[in-house]
Formats: C-alpha cells, sequence, structure tokens
C-alpha cells in the first residue's frame, strides 16, 4: 500500500528503513527527503501512525519475553 503518493513510497518501504534504525517520524521524513520541495506532507500522519504500532508491537513482544 502506497503511503506517500509524491515519492512514491510504500508501507514496505517505511518498514525497512524501520529494520535498519530509522526509529522515528522525524528520521524517515527526513531519510525520504518528504519536506523536499514539490512534497505535500500528508503521509506524515500515516507515518507516524505506522511508527506507533511498530513500537507498540516491539514493547509487546518485549513484555512476552521478560514474563516468560
Ligand atoms: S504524500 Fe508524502 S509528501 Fe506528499
Amino acid at each position: 500500500m502506497y503511503i506517500c503518493l509524491c515519492k512514491g513510497l510504500t508501507e514496505s518501504d517505511v518498514r525497512e528503513a524501520g529494520r535498519q534504525g530509522y526509529l522515528t517520524t522525524r528520521q524517515i521524513i527526513a531519510e525520504f527527503g518528504l519536506r523536499d520541495t514539490g512534497c505535500c506532507g500528508r503521509c506524515a500522519k500515516n507515518i507516524s501512525e505506522l511508527v506507533t504500532l511498530a513500537k507498540s508491537q516491539l514493547e509487546s513482544a518485549c513484555r512476552k519475553i521478560v514474563s516468560s
């Protein structure tokens, strides 16, 4: 699914950036140049939601490991 129409970024691209260490919305926006001239910035909210979801899933997985 496309997350950013201006840059043609997909959800997979954003997830891969997370795996490579871009862990905040700000870092991802900078990495992909989503504040460049001609970019609308509308995707920032969707990227932020993806980051929040990924962090929540990671925290849940960590809690399961700690409690086992
Ligand atoms: S949709 Fe991502 S910058 Fe426009």
